[in-house]
């Protein structure tokens, strides 16, 4: 099987480069699935076997897998098993592993903490095991977090102690170790990124800059009064989310796997966000803003800011888009799929910012598509 589709890629021309991604349902996985095949490569992503349609990130790169020429593939699969990933690292023996599947909420991982243990921890050591096992000379990317800084005091970069402060920080700490591990101990290919906050249009709506950008478009649309929030205090390092992706694949070029810590290096209060994405839609944030105790955690990580100093001095990474023009974009782009005219200043920066990576310039775009129903279905 294995040498079946090593021939195959042989046939094709002997340089594509063949790539695996979990979670590319998600927000980080959709922008680095189209990061990739502009790059060329061949990607396979793994889905959740949903009762309902779960690919509306991905649906506008769907491709026909009877089309000669396809270059996406998907899988289905859970981290909560082993068979499926053996299978498909036997069967594929990918360049790049790109492991982003994660229970990624931090509220939610105090309400279901064995499972976020099973699944962002475990998970991860079930990948690397049946890369190991395989003998495949596969390059494995674990998407580490900031949150596993928890109460440690910031600046935050990859020499800074974790405390974590949450189940979900706890699983990601386990399974960053064992990322190290692997590494150290057989000598697999194995990086983490420690990414910081990032976000995007795409970002899940429960997080809490989408919660308020969708909630300033539906206040303007008429069809919302109120947003209820949490801990306003709290202080994050907020990016634009496709940049950290080129991060991801910068990280897995490199001569050595190593772990990098990933952010802008600013930091911003969940209040400030707030002010900026109501003024920015021309709002007083006092008339619509409640606080609600359901949002508040046990635990709560106070202050977030990377020191991104190794991944600028070796990767020659830096983030283009700062917190107002993050806040635009994601502002702009919930406004026109609420069915409003938008502001326009976050479309305009990511012409003059982003438009030369050329597959991004049209995210917003694609999801306002995709929320209004006319992405491709499959
Ligand atoms: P996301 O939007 O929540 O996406 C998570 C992905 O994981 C989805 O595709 C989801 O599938 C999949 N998934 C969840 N449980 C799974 C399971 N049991 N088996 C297989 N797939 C499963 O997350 P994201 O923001 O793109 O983040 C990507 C990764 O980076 C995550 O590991 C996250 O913890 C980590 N991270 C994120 C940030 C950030 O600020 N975004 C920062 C640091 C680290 P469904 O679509 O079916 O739910
Ligand atoms: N979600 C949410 N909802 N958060 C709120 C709310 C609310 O109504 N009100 C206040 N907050 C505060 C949270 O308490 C937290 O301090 C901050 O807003 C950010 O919350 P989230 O957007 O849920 O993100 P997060 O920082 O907890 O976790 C995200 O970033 C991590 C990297 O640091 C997730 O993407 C994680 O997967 C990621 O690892």
């Amino acid at each position: 099987m294995v040498g079946e589709r090593l021939r195959t890629r042989f046939q094709q021309g002997g340089t594509l480069k063949r790539a695996v991604v979990t979670g590319i349902t998600g927000q980080d996985g959709s922008y680095l699935a189209e990061l990739l095949l502009s790059k060329g490569y061949e990607v396979h992503g793994v889905i959740r076997r949903a009762s309902t349609f779960n690919t509306s990130r991905i649906d506008h790169i769907y491709q026909d897998p009877n089309h000669p020429n396809v270059k996406l593939f998907l899988h289905h699969g859970d981290l909560s098993t082993t068979e499926w990933i053996l299978n498909l690292i036997y069967s594929l023996a990918p360049d790049e592993l790109y492991h982003l599947a994660a229970q990624s909420h931090v509220k939610v991982s105090f309400d279901i903490p064995e499972y976020t243990g099973d699944i962002t921890g475990l998970g991860t050591m079930r990948l690397l095991e049946a890369i190991r096992r395989s003998g495949a000379k596969t390059r494995f990317y674990q998407a580490s977090s900031s949150e596993m800084f928890g109460s440690a005091p910031p600046p935050q970069s990859e020499a800074t102690v974790f405390q974590p402060r949450s189940p979900y920080a706890a699983a990601k700490v386990y399974a960053h170790a064992v990322t190290r591990i692997y590494r150290e101990g057989y000598g697999l290919y194995a990086a983490s990124g420690i990414l910081f906050n990032h976000e995007s249009p795409r970002r899940g709506e429960t997080f809490v800059t989408r919660k308020i950008t969708r909630s300033v478009a539906a206040i303007l649309a008429g069809r919302e009064d109120s947003l209820y929030l949490g801990n306003l205090d709290a202080r994050r390092d907020w990016g634009y989310a496709p940049e950290y992706v080129e991060a991801m694949w910068q990280i897995l070029q490199q001569d050595d796997a190593d772990d990098y810590v990933i952010g802008t290096g600013e930091t911003h209060s969940v209040r400030e966000f707030v002010e900026e994405a109501f003024a920015y839609a021309g709002l007083d944030w006092q008339k619509f803003v409640k606080t609600s105790e359901r949002y508040l955690r046990p635990l709560e990580v106070d202050v977030l800011v990377a020191d991104p100093a190794k991944a600028r001095a070796k990767l020659g990474w830096r983030s283009q888009v700062g917190f107002r023009d993050l806040v635009a974009i994601m502002v702009d782009a919930d406004v026109e799929a609420a069915g409003l005219k938008p502001h326009g200043r976050g479309k305009t920066i990511l012409e003059e910012k982003i438009g030369h990576w050329n597959s991004w310039h049209n995210s917003v775009s694609r999801l306002v598509k995709a929320v209004s129903g006319q992405a491709s279905q499959h």
